[in-house]
């Protein structure tokens, strides 16, 4: 009697709030008095997202986990990506008159940019970050390739630019990250960068322009850069064309 009378008070006061906020979402409408669905919504975060409008969020927020996990398995997120690719095409046709001097130069992200992290995120979606397990899973080398970014990489390649690889990712996942970006058809990168344990301090967007003032200093023409996080492209150099892909799933400042 008494622990029934327990678990009502605990069914009461945690689930029937949490389903009531789930309804308070379904019957939202927005300031215009627009009735909207729980898709309306979570695809309005997600757009918000990619044009970074909403920065910084620790998760994907609760009840959109389900329709961002969702969208990165749909077609419409390889249809989006492979847009992106197609455009960093045109803009090297049309826009980038190349030395091909060796010091031509493109940069690329790893994850979710060459490689997909969809299949960790699948059951992580929601949650904050456990860098632990994600680097497990990344020291298996089993994320798959994004044959979008797979095909541009290759044609990049063929046209003699110098391929940089800039990751957050940390030093001692270098064996493990070669071997995964190799066995999904990545190779004759110019050079791979990853994160010095000695930089950690240091923003990922701080980081990543540091490497980018480096190669400059080098003599590098940095054409371009694909990435998935704003965080690849801010800072100095300036004046580089960056082409984001989308990832709803995280965000990395
Ligand atoms: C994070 O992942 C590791 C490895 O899978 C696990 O041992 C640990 O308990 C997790 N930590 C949290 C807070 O979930």
């Amino acid at each position: 009697m008494e622990r029934s009378f327990v678990f009502c008070l605990v069914f009461i006061c945690f689930l029937v709030p949490a389903t009531v906020a789930d309804w308070n979402i379904l019957k939202q409408k927005t300031h215009n008095g627009v009735k909207i669905s729980l898709k309306n919504y979570c695809e309005s975060w997600r757009i918000n997202v990619e044009l970074h409008n909403i920065r910084d969020f620790q998760v994907v927020p609760e009840e959109c986990t389900e329709y961002i996990g969702k969208y990165v398995r749909s077609t419409q997120y390889s249809v989006d990506s492979e847009r992106t690719t197609e455009e960093c095409l045109v803009y090297l046709s049309t826009s980038c008159n190349l030395k091909k001097d060796g010091q031509d130069a493109w940069i690329f992200d790893i994850d979710d940019t060459l490689l997909s992290t969809v299949p960790f995120y699948k059951n992580n979606l929601g949650k904050k970050i456990n860098v632990t397990a994600l680097e497990e899973w990344m020291s298996k080398g089993k994320a798959p390739a994004l044959d979008y970014s797979l095909r541009l990489f290759n044609e990049i390649k063929s046209r003699g630019i110098q391929i940089i690889l800039i990751s957050g990712r940390r030093e001692y996942l270098r064996s493990a990250t070669i071997d995964n970006l190799v066995n999904v058809g990545y190779y004759g990168w110019t050079s791979l960068i990853l994160r010095d344990p000695a930089n950690e301090l240091a923003s990922v967007a701080e980081y990543k322009s540091q490497v980018r003032k480096h190669l400059t200093s080098n003599g590098y023409r940095i054409w371009g850069i694909l990435g998935d996080q704003f965080s690849s492209f801010e800072g100095n150099p300036s004046g580089i064309r960056p082409f984001k892909l989308p990832n709803p799933m995280y965000y990395i400042a």
